[in-house]
């Protein structure tokens, strides 16, 4: 899938590593830590894509994708924090291997780490959008904790969530591998390009975090590579899980509450963790079907944005990771 943009890729993760080098050896333990597994680099990857697509000016994009993975760890690192995570990447998350304290800088550390490099770059572009982004992504996920445990929410609000938290990143990535390094008198056509792309990656986001929210609840750890069950430890609820309750009848419905309520369960040790209770109290594999049949609307949405550019080596590439967002089990 990646071929296209292999070079980029390569030079990205060096950038990357740069950046995060630390005379400190305590920071640097940590930095060679969450580096030791790379994740998927889909946004990176969507960064160097879009701008081949496109045909844009991509001699700074490395660094611009660099940056969007810089961003999207600093986030995951304080996301295992706020979610009590245990594993990630098939490592240990940091807050597990240190502990709480260590990772809420560990993030932030990331987080200017990644600012820093965007001051680098020929135009201002990617700060402010990424600084915008970043706000956004934060709100999705101070949204989603004050929701905890609201079995009202709407599948609205939960895909406004999901967009925000998820999408925002992917969708600042597409858009700024359309668009970089314009700035003030932006030639229509590219600006135009950046709106599609951008509204290409907060689909193709949207999906990624739906199959993201049912693999929660259906996947495997050891296929995943990251803790599962933990929506629902939290009391996330997710679109699988609000499709089962709404199939649900008023007895199912009551136990549902009443698992997601605050220690109903797992809270003496050696009992049941919530997702075992869930999965044996209502059907999660027909709110896991109706979950999947929205993420392949908006992916059906997103390929059709494609349709206008120049057909290349990189166009198939994004379809092709559109697609893979569907059928990805990790
Ligand atoms: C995980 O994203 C966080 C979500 C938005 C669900 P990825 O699954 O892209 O994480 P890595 O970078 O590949 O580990
Ligand atoms: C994505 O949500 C979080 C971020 C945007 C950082 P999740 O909480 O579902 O991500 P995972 O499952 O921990 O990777
Ligand atoms: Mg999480
Ligand atoms: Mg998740």
């Amino acid at each position: 899938m990646l071929a296209p943009v292999a070079p980029g890729m390569e030079r990205m993760r060096s950038i990357m590593e740069a950046q995060v080098r630390s005379d400190a050896a305590a920071v640097q333990a940590m930095t060679a830590h969450v580096g030791s597994f790379r994740g998927k680099q889909l946004r990176a990857a969507l960064v160097l894509l879009v701008g081949k697509a496109v045909q844009a000016r991509d001699d700074e994009h490395p660094e611009v994708a660099a940056i969007v993975e810089l961003i999207h760890l600093a986030t995951l690192v304080h996301d295992d924090v706020l979610d009590g995570a245990r594993v990630r990447r098939r490592v240990a998350c940091v807050n597990e291997r240190w502990d709480n304290q260590i990772a809420v800088l560990l993030g932030d550390f990331l987080y200017a780490r990644a600012f820093h490099l965007s001051t680098t770059l020929r135009s201002r572009l990617a700060s402010q959008l990424l600084a915008d982004t970043t706000a956004v992504l934060c709100t999705g996920e101070i949204e989603q904790a004050a929701l905890r445990r609201d079995f009202e929410l709407t599948q609205a609000k939960y895909e406004d969530i999901a967009a925000k938290k998820t999408g925002s990143l992917y969708s600042a990535a597409c858009e700024l591998g359309a668009r970089h390094p314009s700035e003030d008198r932006e030639d229509p056509r590219v600006a135009r390009l950046g709106v599609e792309m951008a509204a290409f990656g907060r689909e193709v986001g949207l999906a990624f975090q739906i199959v993201d929210d049912c693999l929660d609840v259906v996947g495997e750890e050891e296929v995943v590579g990251k803790s599962v069950g933990n929506d629902v430890e939290d009391g996330k609820l997710t679109l699988p899980v609000l499709h089962a309750f709404a199939r649900a009848d008023a007895a199912t419905r009551d136990r549902m509450r009443a698992i997601y309520a605050p220690n109903a369960a797992g809270a003496a040790t050696g009992a049941p963790r919530r997702i075992e209770l869930l999965r044996e109290c209502c059907d999660l594999s027909a709110g896991v079907e109706q979950a999947m049949a929205r993420a392949h609307e908006l992916v059906a949405n997103a390929r059709a944005r494609l349709a206008p550019l120049p057909a290349s080596p990189a166009r198939e590439a994004l379809d092709a990771i559109a697609l893979f967002t569907l059928e990805r089990r990790f």
